[in-house]
């Protein structure tokens, strides 16, 4: 087999086969990538072949839009993979939106990966990690989920039957319409008294102890199928390589797996070009923000300064800071890629922006407005374009991608408190979380159930 894992830490640098299974390097507790000996796997001259692909899409592989592009992450082959339809999802010239952003509107888009069949970029990664999963043996598979994991490996077991799913959530911290999608497709849900980071401390713990295969983003498998988010962007631009990539940034895997992506097709000669790449995180759960951009972190050839880490984590315990947003798909303090993605931030010549819950919600509006609505943590990328085209940072005429995570109907209550009338209910949701002003919102008007009155109003 040419692929492997590898400890990402220079310093260490173990290996170990694909058929391991492993949350980290055993050896000193970095994070592990999924490497190949490229040289093995069939060369590629160039991406234009992809596009050929599409013709022969009645096979699943070749409509799947992940493993449509296996010759870039082949560390399965390819009958071993599964599939339920993934990426299928559109690049939007999103014109309506683009005087928001402050970038000229033939030069803005929207990743809308809304379109999965769980509803979430999660189905890119589930894939892989899901195939890898049935591949070593495992019976059953389990994650800790904001609500989109969650979801996502619901359907993967649901559809396939081939493991059975386990989730941790932490209690009241998933809107419903992820937590429909969990229960409705028959995962084994697990409510623990704790946020995000708790049940993503004990997910690991418990897998570990019951030999349950974990499907979250620390695994290194998960990370190669979402690197196809990229190959679907580029092929949508006829391979011209934007000028900028912004994405939501929760636990950090997709800023990972997209450095990682872009690190290989470099690499692999396929693009000359690297974009820059914006991380973008809520106010309230702004650790990548703060280490960043304020504490100057940086990967450092791999040897960051985890006693800078160390410390700020212990100064979070000891202020008992907790992540808190109305994005709740990003209401994450302890992102578990963060080495990796300070390696994408490295690559990628980043920036890291943090953005109110008031400039999400409005962000949001405007996103939906377009047509394509997303749920909250996703529109925290249109709105860190925003703040980046008002610092000068992102010129008005670079072209910029900017990732919609999730699709509008998996947090209606956002949503509706923004545009609806009910004022205890926009309170509850909104109002105490800072949001003062709904200028985009779109009212429901009342009237009563009389046709002269109906007619009256709309004259
Ligand atoms: N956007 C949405 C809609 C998400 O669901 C998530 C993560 C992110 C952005 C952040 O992505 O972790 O790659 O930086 N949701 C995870 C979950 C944590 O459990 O569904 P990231």
């Amino acid at each position: 087999m040419s692929a492997y894992q590898c400890c990402i830490n220079p310093d260490c640098g173990k290996t170990f086969g694909v058929d391991e299974v492993l949350h980290c390097c055993p050896a000193c507790g970095e994070l592990l990538d999924v490497q190949y000996d490229w040289n093995a796997v069939k060369p590629l001259k160039s991406l234009n072949v992809f596009e050929s692909y599409w013709s022969e899409r009645s096979n699943p592989h070749r409509f799947s839009g992940v493993w449509r592009f296996h010759q870039l992450l082949p560390f399965l082959p390819l009958e071993k993979c599964v599939t339920i339809g993934e990426g299928q999802t559109v690049l939007q010239n999103a014109q309506r939106v683009a005087p928001y952003a402050g970038i000229k509107p033939d030069r803005f888009f929207l990743q809308y990966e809304g379109l999965n069949p769980s509803g979430s970029f999660k189905d890119n990664g589930m894939c892989a990690a899901f195939s890898h999963g049935a591949f070593v043996g495992a019976s059953r598979a389990a994650c800790a989920s904001t609500g989109n994991t969650s979801a996502s490996l619901a359907i993967y077991s649901a559809c396939t039957n081939l493991m059975q799913s386990v989730i941790f959530i932490g209690s009241g911290k998933i809107a419903y319409g992820k937590l429909s999608q969990a229960l409705d497709y028959g995962a084994k849900t697990i409510q623990i008294d704790g946020d995000f980071d708790d049940a993503m401390s004990r997910v690991q713990q418990v897998s570990k102890e019951l030999g349950i295969y974990l499907v979250n983003s620390v695994n290194p498998f998960r990370l190669e199928g979402q690197k196809a988010i990229m190959f679907r962007v580029l092929e949508a631009l006829r391979w011209q390589v934007p000028d900028w990539i912004a994405v939501p940034g929760g636990n950090l895997g997709n800023s990972s797996s997209f450095g990682k992506a872009f690190i290989e097709l470099h690499q692999l000669g396929l693009i000359k070009k690297v974009p820059c790449l914006a991380v973008i995180n809520a106010a309230g759960a702004d650790t990548l923000y703060r280490l960043y951009e304020k504490e100057g972190l940086r990967w450092n050839g791999g040897r960051y300064d985890k006693n800078l880490t160390k410390k700020f984590y212990e100064t979070m315990n000891s202020e008992g800071r907790k992540a808190s947003t109305i994005a709740s798909a990003i209401e994450i303090n302890r992102p578990v890629n963060l080495s990796k993605c300070l390696r994408a931030l490295d690559f990628c010549n980043g920036v890291v922006r943090e953005v109110s819950e008031q400039e999400i919600l409005d962000a949001k509006a405007q996103v939906g407005a377009s047509g394509l609505g997303c749920e909250p943590a996703s529109a925290a990328s249109v709105a860190g374009v925003k703040k980046l085209a008002a610092e000068g940072i992102i010129a008005k005429d670079e072209s910029v991608v900017c990732i919609l995570t999730g699709h509008q109907l998996k947090d209606p209550n956002a949503t509706v408190a923004y545009h609806g009338t009910d004022k205890d209910f926009y309170e509850e949701i909104l109002g105490k979380r800072g949001v003062k002003t709904r200028v985009f919102a779109n009212h429901p008007v009342s009237v009563a159930n009389d046709l002269e009155q109906i007619v009256s109003m709309l004259r």
